[in-house]
C-alpha cells in the first residue's frame, strides 16, 4: 500500500486487521446459522471450530504481535479508565494511538465472551438432534452449565457488539477520529502518532507461522 508516511503512520498490523474483519464475518455467520436452525447445524459447528482457531490466533498474537496488538498495551487499568471517562465528558480526552482505556476494556470483554460462547458450544446439548462434539464425554450437570452459557452469552455479546459499533461510528463520523478507516488501512494521522510510536511492520511471517501451528493443532484434534 502506498501512503504518505509524513502524514500517516502504521498502528494496526495487517494480521490484526484481518483477524478483526474475519471475526466480524464469522460471528455474524455463526449467529445466522444458529438462528436458521437444524438444517444448517453442521455448518454452525464447523464455523464454531473456525472461530476457536481464530481466537487462539488472537491470544497468541496478543503476546507476540506488534505493540498495539499486544494485550499488555491495552490491559484494563481502573485509574486510566476513570481518567479517560472523566476527560471524555469534559471533551478533552486525547486521541489514543492504540485502543483507548474504555475501548480496551470493551475488547477484553468481547474476546472473553466470544471465547466462552465458542468453547461452551463444544459441550452444548439440545437433547434432540444435535450436540457439541464433547457433550457425550461431559457429565450431565457440566453439559447443562455449558448449554446455559451457550444460550445466554450470545445476548451479552450482541449488546456489546451494538455498543462497540455505536462507539466507533460516533468517534469516526461525529468526532472525525477516523477509527474505522484505521481498522481498514492500519494507518492513523501523524498528528496522533509520533514517529517513535509507529510500528515498524506487520510481522507477516510470524503470523503465518502461528496460523500454520494453530490450524495443524485444530485439525489434529479431529473433533468432527
Ligand atoms: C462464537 C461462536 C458461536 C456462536 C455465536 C453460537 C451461537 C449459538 C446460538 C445463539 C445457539 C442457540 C440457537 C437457538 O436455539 O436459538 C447455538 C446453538 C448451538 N450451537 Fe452454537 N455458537 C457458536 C459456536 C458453537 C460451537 C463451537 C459449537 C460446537 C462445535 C456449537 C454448537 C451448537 C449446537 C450443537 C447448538 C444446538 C444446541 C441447542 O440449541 O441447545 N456452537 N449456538
Ligand atoms: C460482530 C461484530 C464485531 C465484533 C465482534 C468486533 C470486535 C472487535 C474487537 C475484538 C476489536 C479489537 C481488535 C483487537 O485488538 O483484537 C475491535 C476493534 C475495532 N472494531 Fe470491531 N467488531 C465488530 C464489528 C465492527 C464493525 C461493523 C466496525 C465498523 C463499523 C468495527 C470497527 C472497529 C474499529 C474501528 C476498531 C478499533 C477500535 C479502536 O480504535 O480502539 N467493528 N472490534
Amino acid at each position: 500500500m502506498t501512503s504518505d508516511r509524513t502524514t500517516e503512520r502504521l498502528v494496526w498490523d495487517l494480521p490484526l486487521r484481518l483477524f478483526h474483519w474475519l471475526l466480524f464475518c464469522s460471528l455474524s455467520a455463526s449467529w445466522i446459522t444458529a438462528k436458521i436452525g437444524y438444517d444448517v447445524r453442521q455448518y454452525h459447528m464447523w464455523l464454531g471450530f473456525w472461530m476457536i482457531g481464530l481466537l487462539t490466533f488472537r491470544i497468541v498474537w496478543g503476546l507476540v504481535g506488534p505493540r498495539y496488538s499486544r494485550f499488555a498495551s491495552f490491559f484494563p487499568r481502573p485509574r486510566l479508565f476513570i481518567d479517560h471517562v472523566r476527560e471524555s465528558f469534559r471533551g478533552g480526552a486525547k486521541q489514543s494511538v492504540g485502543h483507548n482505556p474504555a475501548g480496551g476494556l470493551m475488547v477484553f470483554a468481547l474476546l472473553i465472551l466470544i471465547a466462552a460462547q465458542a468453547i461452551s458450544g463444544l459441550f452444548v446439548d439440545d437433547d434432540i438432534f444435535y450436540a457439541g462434539p464433547y457433550a457425550s464425554k461431559a457429565s450431565e450437570s457440566f453439559a447443562g452449565i455449558m448449554s446455559t452459557i451457550h444460550h445466554n452469552a450470545i445476548n451479552f455479546i450482541l449488546v456489546l457488539v451494538a455498543g462497540h459499533i455505536a462507539a466507533v461510528v460516533y468517534f469516526s463520523v461525529l468526532r472525525k477520529q477516523g477509527l474505522i478507516r484505521a481498522m481498514l488501512t492500519g494507518m492513523k494521522s501523524a498528528d496522533v502518532v509520533s514517529a517513535q510510536e509507529e510500528i515498524s511492520g506487520s510481522r507477516i511471517w510470524l503470523a503465518i507461522t502461528i496460523v500454520i501451528v494453530v490450524a495443524t493443532a485444530m485439525f489434529s484434534l479431529s473433533w468432527v
